[in-house]
């Protein structure tokens, strides 16, 4: 996939998405691997993560001993997960398979127990029609039984409206990168088209090389948010019932904390 045809958020277009990823420090704390890997347990069978980028949840479940696909459409995220996966033991490697593909339209000719889309793809999706076709493909790819589970940010009303979204926010720490750089990340909503529950985000790295020069980059990309009873309506649309819900990843129920995240899990009916 050629960096002009971007379909994945900025993941492909820019080089310093993929380089940065597993430095983020909100990344590296996020408190969903643990959750995504006891799913991947109670399945008891093939676990197909769509959007996998680096490796973040995949690695960890698939060191936990189970045998996970990787999907992803961006080159760049994959071929990070694939050096990370060159210094794990032969035995983990064989457990994982990695796929470049498009999750709007894929046939990986086999079936799976689990499809997880942890941390947000499916919001990438900015149409009905994508995020309808991504989860006919999903549902084609389970067995009977199957589940899918994934999440999504809960968008915050005041947050959408208010005119300092559009400033610049830093609220991480600062990192610093192996070669001695140190990176600055702040957040930006460059746009919001409310009619159309899409965002314009940009997040914008400041970088300071051990020479003093500095850069500033920005990934933009655009994001479309969705409401609890919208995602539970497009599920049922496409054969799946809603098992569960969740607010968080510990498990507190969708509803029960604002906005916090929008978590299902769906079986196939
Ligand atoms: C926020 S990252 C999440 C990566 C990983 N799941 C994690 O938890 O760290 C989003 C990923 O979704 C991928 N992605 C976005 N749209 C996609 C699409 N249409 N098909 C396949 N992958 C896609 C991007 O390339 C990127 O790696």
């Amino acid at each position: 996939l050629d960096n002009s045809t971007d379909i994945s958020g900025g993941y492909q277009e820019f080089p310093f998405v993929s380089e940065f990823y597993d430095s983020v420090i909100p990344y590296r704390n996020r408190l969903d691997i643990d959750f995504y890997i006891q799913f991947a347990r109670e399945s008891r069978g093939l676990v197909l993560e769509l959007g996998c980028g680096t490796g973040r949840v995949l690695i960890p479940t698939a060191r936990a001993g189970i045998n996970i696909t990787g999907f992803d459409c961006s080159s760049r995220m994959l071929e990070v997960l694939k050096a990370k996966l060159q210094l794990e033991a032969i035995e983990m490697q064989k457990r994982v398979e990695l796929i470049q593909g498009d999750i709007r339209n894929f046939d990986l000719g086999k079936k799976f127990n689990l499809v997880t889309i942890p941390f947000r793809p499916f919001q990438h999706l900015l149409t009905v029609e994508d995020q309808m076709a991504c989860l006919r493909c999903i549902h084609r790819h389970l067995n009977d039984e199957g589940k899918l589970v994934f999440d999504l940010f809960n968008p915050s009303l005041k947050r959408l409206v208010d005119p300092k979204s559009s400033e610049e926010l830093m609220d991480e720490p600062v990192f610093a990168t192996p070669d001695g750089r140190e990176v600055v990340r702040k957040h930006r909503l460059a746009g919001v088209d409310l009619a159309n529950q899409v965002i314009d985000g940009e997040i914008i790295y400041y970088i300071s090389h051990p020479d003093g020069q500095t850069e500033r980059l920005v990934h933009s990309f655009k994001l479309r948010y969705l409401f609890r009873f919208e995602v539970e309506h497009l599920l049922a649309r496409t054969g799946f019932q809603v098992e569960a819900g969740y607010a968080d990843f510990d498990k507190s129920p969708l509803g029960s904390k604002y906005p916090g995240e929008l978590i299902f899990i769906a079986k196939k009916v």
